[in-house]
């Protein structure tokens, strides 16, 4: 019997190269995982692990899809607060201004 491939609604790309991690996405990922479980949201976001975007001077960067949020070059307390939010909110509005 096949298995039925899942995807979620909503993916956060957090790159975990060199730079990134030395500006604040060391331990997002498992900071946003446990984010992620605790709010029951593991059908509906899954966090990914790139090695780097390509695009190290602006680092840190994350990005949020589909809604092509791209945030980067932020504190490690604003990192962890909008992409939370993001996560929890049903339609990302109050990070579209950052695109
Ligand atoms: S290390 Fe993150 S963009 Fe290169």
């Amino acid at each position: 019997m096949k298995k039925k491939l899942t995807t979620p609604e909503k993916i956060v790309l957090v790159c975990v190269g060199s730079k990134c991690e030395d500006k604040g996405n060391k331990d997002l990922v498992q900071d946003l995982k446990k984010i992620i479980k605790k709010q029951h949201l593991k059908e509906v976001c899954e966090v990914i692990k790139v090695d780097c975007f390509g695009k190290c001077k602006y680092a840190p960067i994350i990005s949020i899809q589909p809604n092509n949020i791209w945030l980067s070059d932020i504190s490690q307390k604003e990192i962890k607060t909008k992409v939370e939010n993001a996560i929890l909110s049903p339609n990302m509005d109050s990070l579209e201004s950052e695109k």
